[in-house]
């Protein structure tokens, strides 16, 4: 390769979304029509670059390791996953951080992620199973946030506004949320997420913020029941996607909003969850531990209930539960 094509290799290859010619031209300091040819001879000597019109170009790399080190490439925060554990098989990765916060102050592993390749003994909400075949991003941040306990609902919209944010830019996907804490692409699940607390009263030990995103899972392995209901990123586009770089944009999209939550706005992030919300203006169908009914959901507060106009017009608020699109 001649200088300037691994120039435009090196941009492609480190960008953390699809980048346009333009950018790539300005950046190098050369014409566009000269980014255009490299990416025609790259493109001959067998790299697999996409592009649209409106986004640009994407180097789509293999779909090697989601390691520490193939994580640090791309990554670009300040203190989320600067420290990452990686297992190729284990338990949970909650298990993993929480074993971690047992033996070092969990203040030290304030942002430290825990990622694996495969998890043996995933959990999701309400101690259900979670599938977690190889082919996912199973990973969990240590997080020590200074907030009240009845506001971490807070660090889950951020969470689930990052992932589908996240799936958005990078892979022009429709990602959305699905209440409470679900990411769905069309009317099926491609990620989920869960808090964990370690916390007396009101003080808070640390938080383990699981992630669970079905990237590149082949969903024909799955069971036939999650089948149904399941989808994954690589489903979605027809080829397996780069996970390093996914969960470095993941990161870098976390990071950002859990200091807005940190600075104590929740303005902004309750906003941009209901932008993004499956559920809000829906009629669902509700399961709680006591009862069921069903209503439109008109709202959500920052604890995270989600708020239902029922047919008879009374307004039910539900913090913990089953929501059933209807
Ligand atoms: C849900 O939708 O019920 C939440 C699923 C959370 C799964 C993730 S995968 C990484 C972390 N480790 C676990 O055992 N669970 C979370």
């Amino acid at each position: 390769m001649n200088d300037t094509i691994q120039q435009v290799f090196k941009i492609l290859e480190s960008a953390e979304g699809p980048i346009t010619a333009d950018e790539i031209s300005r950046e190098l300091g050369i014409p566009r029509s000269t980014v255009s040819h490299h990416i025609k001879e790259l493109r001959e000597s067998g790299h697999d670059i996409e592009s649209s019109l409106d986004a640009g170009y994407l180097l789509v790399r293999s779909a090697g390791p989601i390691t520490p080190e193939a994580i640090k490439k791309v990554l670009r925060t300040s203190f989320v996953g600067i420290d990452t554990r990686y297992y190729e098989s284990v338990g949970s990765t909650n298990w993993a951080a929480k074993k971690l916060c047992m033996e070092t102050d969990p203040a030290l592993l304030n942002g430290t992620v825990v990622v694996a390749e495969e998890q043996t003994g995933g959990f999701g909400r309400l101690g259900r199973a979670w599938a977690s075949p190889k082919g996912g991003i199973w990973a969990s941040i240590i997080l020590t946030p200074k907030m009240p306990v009845d506001s971490l609902f807070m660090i889950m919209m951020a969470a689930s506004i990052s992932v589908a944010r996240a799936i958005r830019r990078k892979y022009d996907l429709g990602a959305l949320i699905k209440w409470p804490n679900d990411v769905y692409i069309g009317d099926k699940k491609v990620a989920g997420l869960l808090l964990e607390l370690s916390a007396d009263g009101d003080e808070i030990h640390y938080c383990l913020l699981g992630m669970g995103i079905d990237a590149n899972v082949d969903v024909g392995e799955l069971s036939p029941e999650l089948q149904k209901s399941v989808t994954s990123i690589k489903a979605e586009l027809g080829h397996d996607i780069d996970r390093a770089s996914l969960l470095a944009m993941i990161l870098r999209e976390f990071e950002s909003r859990y200091m807005i939550v940190q600075s104590g706005e929740y303005e902004p992030i309750i906003r941009e969850w209901k932008s993004l919300s499956l559920t809000l203006d829906n009629r669902v169908s509700i399961r709680t531990a006591r009862k069921s009914f069903e209503g439109v959901a008109i709202d959500i507060d920052q604890h995270g209930a989600l708020i239902i106009r029922r047919d008879n017009g009374r307004i039910e608020k539900v913090i913990a539960g089953d929501c059933v699109h209807l």
